[in-house]
């Protein structure tokens, strides 16, 4: 993926705003029926005084009410719909102008003064050229959105895996620079949040402000246990459970973090700003596998699940499938990212191992906290069962002699 398709409009030019950052009066939330927008809702709305606008895809005004009263209700969330500050903008991150039309466009350029941007098109397996509509013409349209009428900080939501995976292991950290990163155009949501993730920080060297935040893999609330079920880890759990058996391999854990965890750790980090942009990597510092939660499973539901080497219950998946049960398992590209041998998998292109990247399959990033540069908590929100619940972040202001010429 060359780095031209991160490209800005020569003319785009950023006036940061003259409030500081900490106090937003009107935020524009994309993905807000999406996993982490809908946490971010709630604490958005809790956590400052602003309206949240919620941009929407629907055909009515409507559905589009419909649609984020029925993703909040899915999470338990349903309070922020009664909330007055709640305004709800129907419109299309892939669409020119956001597909708000110009008397919309209008409205959004003289009254936002804060855009977090959370909306993209999340599937793993689609090429580049599906997902670049709303994820990179997306992200562009927005940035065209903050450099218009009124100043506004710019939040943008982006992975880990941006790091490309490699077979050698290596640290990164907020100062790693990404301009390096190729991406090929089949791994296509890689792909698709690196160029965005460029297209931000090109953003903050022509004077934009706010933050870019790199996520780790986003799971289950730490109070209430809510969690997207179609998430790779929540898939490979309930194929678990169906199947009576679980894989043991130290390949397969993943580090998560609570999704309630990093909605609190996001609100307060844009309050931080200093009116330059900063990058941070969000994730879990632990890791956990599946016979964790199989443990607890069998705890509560009286039931025995066994535990396998992973080849074998890739046998017991595959006999169960061909038998006709239906089990919500995950592609094999995120299983195989773990292979006993340590070696790749025949027959697989990629994997990565959990503590040098992000998965071939899910983009998300098995890791280890890097150890180098400042660090400091930006949230701590765990409970008791929830291992260690904390959410680290170091940030950096921008420094134009490290980023790479837009
Ligand atoms: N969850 C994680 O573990 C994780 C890890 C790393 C990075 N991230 C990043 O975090 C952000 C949120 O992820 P998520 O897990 O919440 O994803 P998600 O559950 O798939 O939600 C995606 C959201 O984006 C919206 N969206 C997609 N295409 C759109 C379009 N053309 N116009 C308007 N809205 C559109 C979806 O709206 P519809 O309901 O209309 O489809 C939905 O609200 C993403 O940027 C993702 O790349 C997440």
């Amino acid at each position: 993926m060359p780095d031209s398709e991160a490209k800005l409009s020569p003319a785009l030019r950023f006036t940061p705003p003259a409030r500081p950052a900490g106090d937003p009066r009107e935020i524009l939330l994309t993905g807000a029926t999406g996993f982490v927008g809908a946490f971010l809702l709630p604490e958005l709305l809790k956590g400052t005084a602003a309206r949240v606008h919620c941009l929407v895809r629907a055909r009515t005004d409507a559905q589009a009410r419909e649609r984020l009263a029925a993703a909040l209700r899915g999470y338990g969330l349903t309070a922020p719909l009664d909330d007055p500050r709640l305004n709800i903008v129907r419109g299309d991150l892939a669409a020119i102008d956001l597909g708000v039309g110009p008397a919309g466009w209008a409205q959004l350029r003289e009254t936002i003064d804060t855009i977090v941007h959370s909306g993209a098109h999340v599937h793993h397996l689609s090429p580049y050229g599906r997902l670049k509509p709303a994820n990179v013409d997306g992200t562009r349209t927005l940035l065209h959105l903050a450099a218009e009428g009124r100043p506004k900080t710019f939040h943008h939501l982006s992975t880990l895996g941006v790091f490309r995976p490699g077979d050698e292991a290596r640290p990164v950290t907020e100062d790693s620079p990404i301009d390096g990163e190729r991406h090929p155009f089949g791994r296509g949501y890689a792909a698709s949040k690196w160029v965005s993730d460029r297209l931000v920080e090109h953003a903050f060297e022509r004077g934009a402000s706010g933050g870019i935040y790199r996520l780790g893999r986003i799971w289950a609330h730490s109070a209430t246990g809510a969690v997207n079920p179609d998430d790779m880890f929540s898939r490979l759990l309930t194929s678990c459970a169906a199947l009576g058996c679980h894989p043991a391999d130290p390949g397969l854990d993943e580090s998560l973090l609570p999704v309630d965890v990093l909605a609190g750790a996001l609100v307060a980090l844009l309050g931080d700003g200093d009116g330059t942009g900063s990058v941070h990597h969000l994730h879990h510092p632990g890791t956990i596998g599946p016979g964790a939660f199989l443990a607890v499973h069998d705890r509560l539901r009286g039931t025995h699940s066994e535990e396998l080497p992973l080849t074998a219950w890739l046998h017991r998946l595959r006999r169960a499938t061909e038998r006709g049960r239906t089990c919500r398992s995950c592609p094999t590209s995120h299983i195989s990212k773990s292979s006993p041998s340590g070696r790749r998998p025949p027959g697989s292109r990629s994997w990565s191992s959990a503590t040098t990247g992000p998965c071939s399959g899910c983009g998300t990033w098995g890791s280890r906290s890097p150890t180098s540069t400042r660090r400091r908590s930006a949230a701590t929100g765990a409970s008791s069962d929830s291992p260690g619940s904390t959410c680290r972040s170091r940030s950096r202001s921008r420094s134009r002699s490290r980023m790479p010429k837009a």
